[in-house]
């Protein structure tokens, strides 16, 4: 397996009188990075990165980005190859086991997930208690949590030795449940996964299909869906990657893990900015004046963002971004349906693009600007965005637990600048409030 290089390079670093040497380390594709491990007992200093955004966390085999290219690689492979060849399943696979199936592994996986699609059936009684009105990213994570009540043995070690079955059932599950929750929010009875169908398939009959008014699965929409989840699978050290790995650090267990990931998937700037973009789209179209908006985003006064531009990483244009505007434009015309938000979108990239602002700062649509319009079309309520975003990096968020615990990586825990009183500072009151505590 390709791992890093360590080359005899190093930096020098001069402070207070005393030179040290840091190592440089050299990535399969050439990136460079800094060992700063021995720096803090070599000279008491601790680096200060808030944000990590210029911070390896760790080293990976998963994914590869050039976020000044548009490059984006799973296990060696560009996401455009994949998005062309394979199944969300056989991408599932390749994130977590390195390769993509052979056609008895490709069996082996898919009999795994369906063998371990169902939830347990006491479980089903908690959608009763949740609000109406409940986003079903709180369901979500919730349900994922209360997993490890029901299948008890999630210590760390029962784990690890029944992995296969572990990543398989935490992929698996996550889309039923989220189906359920659908079905619940709506009040149509839940309708169970079925062995006969693939993963994408087995989905959308959970979402729509009902005793009255059964669904049609139309391939098109399948092989979409199979796009939309493959370009989602994986992104690195992302927020809720990051997430994971942190929580999994500290041996939690693996549905706490996810849970976890999920949560922080769900806030605006991470995985919830699919669902805000298209309601900022509808408001940009009802109002009808683009510019209004872009001048609003550029304004320092206003907290508005354009949602759905912007990355951290990518300084170009998002590659998944350039797959999904595409297959938006085409699928709408093979419908023959069109939707006015997609001419709103069309619009706001155009003026954006050319606009000072976001060309001094390579504000570029990310995968969320033109996703939840392909999600309205394939008929996927606005609230459920976010959890096909989750649904999609779950295979990601596995990929990366399992590489990190079986790193020799230790418990994440940063340091720190205090920047707090001294105890100086509040020596008087330190005093006054003690003999007030005496009293
Ligand atoms: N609209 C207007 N200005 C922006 C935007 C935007 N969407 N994004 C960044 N900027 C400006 C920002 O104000 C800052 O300007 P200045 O240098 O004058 O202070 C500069 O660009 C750099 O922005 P930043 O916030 O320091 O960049 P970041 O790397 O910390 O944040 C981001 C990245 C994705 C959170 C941010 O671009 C953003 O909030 N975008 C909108 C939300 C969004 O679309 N999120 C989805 C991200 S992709 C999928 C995912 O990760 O889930």
């Amino acid at each position: 397996m390709a791992s890093e290089i360590k080359n005899r390079e190093c930096a020098v670093l001069k402070f207070e009188g005393k030179e040290v040497e840091l190592p440089v380390v050299t990535g399969t594709e050439g990136d460079k990075a800094l060992d700063i491990r021995a720096l803090r007992s070599e000279t008491g200093l601790v680096t200060i990165d808030p944000g990590f955004v210029n911070t390896a966390s760790c080293r990976s085999q998963i994914t590869y980005i050039d976020g000044e290219r548009g490059i984006l690689r799973y296990r060696g492979i560009p996401i455009e190859e994949l998005v062309k060849k394979s199944t969300f399943v056989d991408v599932a696979y390749l994130l977590v086991h390195g390769t993509l199936p052979t056609a008895q592994e490709r069996l082996d996986f898919s009999s795994m997930l369906n063998l371990n699609s169902l939830i347990h059936e006491d479980m089903r009684r908690f959608f009763d208690h949740f609000p109406q009105g409940a986003h079903p990213m709180h369901i979500l994570s919730t349900m994922i949590n209360a997993m490890a009540a029901f299948y008890p043995n999630v210590d760390i070690n029962t784990t690890t030795a029944n992995i296969e079955q572990s990543c398989a059932r935490v992929i698996s599950i996550v889309r039923t449940i989220a189906a359920f929750a659908y079905k619940k929010s709506i009040g149509e009875p839940i309708v169970y996964p079925r062995h006969d169908l693939s993963y994408c398939a087995n989905f959308l009959n959970m979402m729509f299909d009902s005793p009255v008014r059964p669904y049609h699965i139309s391939p098109e929409t399948v092989r979409l869906l199979n796009v939309l989840f493959i370009l989602h699978a994986d992104h690195e050290q992302n927020c809720s990657t990051s997430a994971v790995r942190v929580i999994g650090s500290a041996q939690v267990n693996l549905y706490a893990t996810i849970s976890a990931g999920i949560s922080a998937l769900s806030g605006p700037l991470h995985g919830g900015a699919n669902q805000a973009v298209i309601e900022q789209l509808k408001i940009i179209h009802k109002d009808g004046d683009v510019n209004k908006f872009i001048n609003m985003a550029k304004d320092k006064n206003s907290p508005f963002r354009l949602m759905g531009f912007g990355h951290r990483v990518y300084k170009s244009y998002d590659p998944r971004a350039a797959i999904i505007r595409k297959e938006c434009e085409n699928y709408l015309n093979r419908i023959g349906s069109s939707d006015p938000l997609l001419e709103t979108a069309r619009k706001l990239e155009d003026a954006a693009l050319k606009d000072p602002y976001f060309i001094e700062r390579s504000l570029y649509p990310n995968v969320d600007f033109y996703t939840g319009i392909l999600y309205r079309a394939m008929g996927i309520p606005e609230n459920m965005f976010t959890v096909m975003f989750a649904l999609a990096r779950l295979p990601g968020w596995v990929a990366h637990w399992r590489e990190m615990i079986g790193d020799s990586t230790k418990i994440v825990r940063p340091r720190q600048l205090y920047i707090g009183r001294t105890l100086q500072e509040i020596g008087d009151e330190l005093e006054s409030r003690s003999s007030t505590f005496l009293l």
